[in-house]
């Protein structure tokens, strides 16, 4: 389980004894280097950061911490212990010993998923990459940092199932995957999310909540695959995935905290007045989250997919927690309720339950972004105010499937386009809203310090005091 940190490439799957694929690697190596100064963070190559590095992939202990210049940080190839007589246990191939090669006729399909997911991992980076120039502490910087190495470390292990088992056609992937920019006009990431921006700290913490809880999912399905490479790989990539979903719930609860602090020291709740006392005011935070909520949910693709039956099917990607649901997991003669437009308004009609996977994550996953919701909502009553923060209707500023059609309201009333129009500025954040958090982003880099619309985290990382020197300038 342990990992060979004395390869050019840190590996726990014995690469050394493949010279071809490991000469192959060492090739792409560079070319990614390469692509982490021009897109990586900006004015970050000289940097002393107190990350964590993956040292062994057992469930305890698996990190050590140490200070690291980002660019000598060590990327590599980690996967989940391998499981003896492990099965595929859903589709038509339900049974069968897990593949340890790609089956020839999946092989298209699978290649296609390892591509996507793989898209995402520097396409997120690229979406960060001025925030450093605005962090709001140390402390914030370092996991911004943090989450960037292992999204650069998330596009290994897509780029290594490439270069292993998809021969020319995979490397030449692991090339594009290099090649492609987050919102580029001729180049873009394959996925609408991963073009939009990441402009401020508050974007920041509501992507990390929301859009890499979205990457939960998908690899918690793809975790369940038949493909046991594929399997492994996001196995362990969901151990990093649970620190990127904890900076952002517990950075949007910091913002919250501080704000519901300076209302009640001012006995204010008027937002123009909250604004001017230098913190985000709450129907703001809301008008983010809506934004976030509804750009991430479409990730999940259309409600209604042919391809979704056709991977479930074939065993390449399951359901969330595949083996602990209770049913035959080939899905045949099930439904599953999905929503429809009818004659302008949203009713809801039973699917083919293969059809609608899609829908059926993206529920998973709605249940699951409610719980952190919940913990914020908690600070605000506990500070006496009275306001709440809720989850939109996942009808709402959808732009994939058959929702994208018409306008539905935060509440999940369908609207007419001048109704929407009218309305807006109040369910979505404005360029007004976003020019006033840009303007409270100012870089804070002094130990212990943070900046005055967010509150400081109750402890630090890895057991440091909250005024450790979590990035050292030089
Ligand atoms: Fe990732
Ligand atoms: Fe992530």
């Amino acid at each position: 389980m342990s990992i060979n940190y004395s390869d050019r490439i840190p590996n726990n799957v014995d690469l050394s004894a493949d010279k071809t694929l490991q000469r192959a690697l060492e090739h792409w190596q560079p070319h990614y280097l390469r692509w982490w100064q021009e897109m990586g963070p900006d004015e970050s190559q000289k940097l002393d950061v107190y990350l964590r590095t993956a040292v062994s992939v057992a469930p305890d202990g698996w990190a050590h911490f140490g200070y690291v210049k980002m660019p000598d940080y060590r990327w590599g190839i980690f996967l989940a212990p391998h499981e003896a007589d492990r099965k595929v246990n859903f589709g038509d191939h339900k049974g069968e010993p897990a593949w340890q090669e790609v089956p020839g006729e999946h092989r298209a399909n699978l290649r296609r998923i390892i591509v996507t997911q793989g898209d995402t991992e520097p396409a997120s980076v690229e979406q960060q990459r001025h925030l450093g120039l605005t962090c709001p502490s140390l402390y914030d910087l370092r996991n911004l940092f943090q989450v960037n190495v292992e999204e650069g470390r998330h596009l290994w292990a897509m780029v290594y199932l490439l270069h292993r088992f998809f021969g020319r056609d995979g490397r030449e992937e692991a090339e594009a995957l290099l090649e492609r920019r987050s919102g580029d006009q001729d180049n873009p990431r394959i996925l609408g999310a991963f073009n939009e921006k990441t402009p401020d700290w508050l974007a920041f913490f509501m992507f990390t909540y929301f859009t890499d809880r979205d990457g939960k999912y998908q690899l918690c399905a793809l975790a369940e695959s038949g493909f046991d490479p594929l399997s492994r790989t996001c196995r362990f990539m969901l151990t990093e995935e649970a620190h990127h979903m904890f900076v952002g719930e517990t950075g949007v609860g910091r913002a919250i905290q501080r704000t519901c602090e300076v209302m009640k020291a001012h006995n204010e709740s008027d937002p123009q007045k909250v604004r001017a006392l230098g913190v985000i005011d709450l129907p703001t935070i809301q008008r983010y989250l809506n934004f976030h909520f509804s750009v991430t949910i479409d990730l999940f693709g259309a409600d209604i997919s042919s391809n979704a039956a056709m991977f479930y099917s074939a065993g390449l990607k399951g359901r969330f927690e595949e083996t602990k649901l209770a049913d035959d997991h080939q899905l045949r003669n099930m439904s599953y309720q999905v929503l429809e437009v009818a004659d302008g308004r949203l009713g809801t009609k039973e699917a083919p339950a293969l059809n609608a996977l899609n829908e059926r994550l993206r529920d998973d996953y709605i249940k699951d972004s409610a719980g952190g919701v919940g913990r914020w909502n908690k600070i605000i009553q506990k500070a006496g105010i009275d306001f709440e923060l809720k989850l939109p209707h996942k009808a709402f500023n959808r732009r994939i499937g058959t929702l994208a059609s018409i306008k539905v309201a935060p509440d999940g009333r369908v609207v007419s386009e001048a109704e929407w129009a009218a309305n807006v500025r109040a369910w979505l954040p404005s360029d007004e809203d976003r020019a006033f958090v840009a303007s409270l982003m100012g870089r804070v880099v002094e130990p212990g310090k943070f900046a005055g619309w967010i509150a400081p985290p109750t402890i630090g990382i890895n057991k440091q005091p909250v005024n450790f020197e979590y990035v050292r300038f030089n």
